[in-house]
C-alpha cells in the first residue's frame, strides 16, 4: 500500500463523473497520489448510483468486497447517490465503512477526510467549488457543472432526494471556469445539469440562453455541449442561442420517458406527447439536422400496450441518433409506488426488447446515411482499437474513427469524409 494514494469507482451519470473528477483533483492538492489498483490504494472511494435498484444493490456488493481491503488498513469512503440516500444506514450495514459523503458535500471533503464529520448529507446553501482543483481526464473536454439538484419532481424519479433541490452557480463563475478550462487547453465544454436549461444565476438573473451565449462566445470555445435538458425548459431563446452560435453543438440529450401523454401525466412530465413533438419541430426548423438523443422508461405502473405503441410511433417519428430506455424500477420515497397497476416483469421485458430491436433498426438507418458525407469531427485520441487511427466526435455526438493524417493535436476540427458505417461507430479518412 503507497501512503496516501486513491482509488475511486465511479458508476452512474455525468454528474458522478464530474464529482469523481472534482474529488481527485482535491485528494491530489492534499497530496495525494492516484493508485494503480484498489489493492495498492491507502483511501478507496465508491462514488455511487441509485437511479434505479439494481445500481443501489450493486453497491452493498462491491462494499462486501471491500472489508478485505479495510483489513489491510485502507479507509474506504462512500459518496454519490446511495450516500445521500442511505446516509447513516450505510454505516450500519457495513460497519467498516470510514466515512458517507453525500452529492451536495463535495466541496468540502476535508470534513470527511480529516474525521470531523462521518457523515456529511446536508445541502448546504452555499457550495465549496474549486474549479482550479479538477482532475479532468479528456484533454479536449471540460465539463462544467452549472445547476445542481432537480426541482421536477418526476413521479419515479429519486433525483429530488439524491440531489437536493435546484441550485445554479454563479454566472461570472462559470465563465471564469471555462476561461480556464480553455486556457489548459480545452476547447470543448460540456454544461451539465440534471435540468441544465432551467440554469438561472442567482446573482443576476441571467437565463440558460444567456449562459450559452456568454460560453459560446468566450475565445477558444471551439465546441459547446450541454446535458441534460428537460423538454418543457427548451425555449426559444435557448433554440435562438444555438441557431446563432455554430459552436454550439447541434446535437440535444432530450430525454422523453414515454409517448403515451397518459403515461407521461402519471409521471408528471409536465408535457404531452404533442407538445414534445412540437419541441423538436421547432428545434429542427431552425436548426436543421439537430440531431437528438433520449431516455425512455418501459413498464411504468398503468402503461398498456396502446401506451407502449405509442412510444415506438414516437421512436419512429423523432428517429433518435442514439436513447437509453430502462425498465421502470421503483424508488423509495417517490410518488409513484402509490401507483396501480403494475406492469409485470415480462410485459416489460418484451417491450423493451421490441423497443431495442426498433432502436437498432433507425440507428443503422441513420449511420448508413452517413456515408459519403464529409462530416467535422473533433480529434481527441487515437482510436481505442487501431492506436495507427484517430478518433473523434461529430458535432452530433458520433464516434469517427479515421485516417489519412500524419500528425493531429487534440482538439483539431477535422473534415472527414465517412466512408463505412459500423454498429455504433463510423469510420472515414481525412480530406486533405
Ligand atoms: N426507473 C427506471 N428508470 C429511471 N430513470 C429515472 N428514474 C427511473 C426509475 N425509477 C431513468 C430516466 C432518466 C434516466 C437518467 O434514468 O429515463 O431520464
Amino acid at each position: 500500500m503507497t501512503a496516501k494514494s486513491y482509488f475511486i469507482e465511479t458508476w452512474g451519470c455525468q454528474m458522478n463523473d464530474l464529482d469523481s473528477q472534482r474529488i481527485a483533483g482535491q485528494l491530489k492538492l492534499r497530496g495525494y497520489r492516484q493508485a494503480a489498483s484498489e489493492n495498492e490504494a491507502s483511501l478507496i472511494l465508491l462514488n455511487t448510483c441509485s437511479i434505479r435498484e439494481k445500481s443501489e444493490q450493486k453497491v452493498f456488493s462491491r462494499l462486501g468486497v471491500l472489508k478485505e481491503a479495510k483489513e489491510r488498513g485502507a479507509r474506504i469512503g462512500v459518496a454519490g447517490c446511495v450516500a445521500q440516500q442511505e446516509g447513516a444506514r450505510i454505516l450500519e450495514r457495513a460497519p467498516y465503512v470510514d466515512f458517507v459523503l453525500g452529492t451536495g458535500n463535495v466541496g468540502t471533503l476535508d470534513d470527511v477526510l480529516e474525521g470531523r464529520t462521518r457523515v456529511a448529507i446536508d445541502f448546504p446553501e452555499a457550495r465549496e467549488y474549486d474549479y482550479l482543483a479538477i482532475e479532468r481526464p479528456s484533454a479536449t473536454r471540460a465539463q462544467i457543472t452549472v445547476i445542481e439538484g432537480c426541482n421536477k419532481n418526476c413521479t419515479f424519479c429519486i433525483v429530488p432526494t439524491t440531489r437536493g433541490r435546484e441550485i445554479s452557480r454563479p454566472f461570472r463563475h462559470l465563465v471564469a471556469e471555462t476561461i480556464h478550462a480553455v486556457s489548459t487547453g480545452r476547447s470543448e465544454i460540456e454544461l451539465l445539469g440534471q435540468t441544465v436549461n432551467a440554469y438561472r444565476c442567482p446573482e443576476s438573473g441571467q437565463t440558460f440562453a444567456d449562459l450559452l451565449k456568454a460560453i459560446a462566445t468566450t475565445p477558444g470555445v471551439a465546441r459547446l455541449r450541454f446535458m441534460t435538458s428537460h423538454p418543457a425548459e427548451v425555449s426559444d431563446e435557448m433554440i435562438e442561442a444555438m441557431r446563432l452560435h455554430s459552436n454550439i453543438c447541434r446535437f440535444l440529450h432530450l430525454p422523453v420517458q414515454s409517448g403515451s401523454s397518459a403515461v407521461l401525466r402519471r409521471m408528471k412530465r409536465l408535457y404531452t406527447r404533442e407538445r414534445y413533438l412540437e419541441t423538436i419541430e421547432r428545434i429542427r426548423e431552425a436548426i436543421p439536422g439537430t440531431g437528438f438523443s433520449t431516455d425512455l422508461i418501459v413498464g411504468f405502473p398503468g402503461e398498456t400496450d396502446d401506451d407502449f405503441e405509442q412510444t415506438l410511433s414516437l421512436m419512429k417519428q423523432v428517429r433518435f441518433g442514439s436513447l437509453y430506455a430502462f425498465k421502470y424500477s421503483p424508488r423509495p420515497g417517490t410518488p409513484a409506488l402509490r401507483l396501480k397497476d403494475e406492469v409485470p416483469a415480462e410485459v416489460a421485458n418484451a417491450r423493451l426488447h421490441r423497443l431495442f430491436a426498433l432502436q437498432e433498426e433507425i440507428q443503422r438507418e441513420t449511420l448508413d446515411s452517413y456515408v459519403g458525407r464529409t462530416l467535422e469531427v473533433m480529434y481527441e485520441a487515437p482510436s481505442r482499437n487501431d492506436p495507427t487511427e484517430f478518433a473523434g466526435k461529430t458535432d452530433d455526438n458520433w464516434t469517427v474513427n479515421f485516417t489519412g493524417l500524419s500528425a493531429v493535436a487534440p482538439g483539431m476540427l477535422i473534415p472527414v469524409r465517412i466512408t463505412q458505417a459500423q454498429h455504433y461507430t463510423l469510420r472515414g479518412e481525412a480530406v486533405a
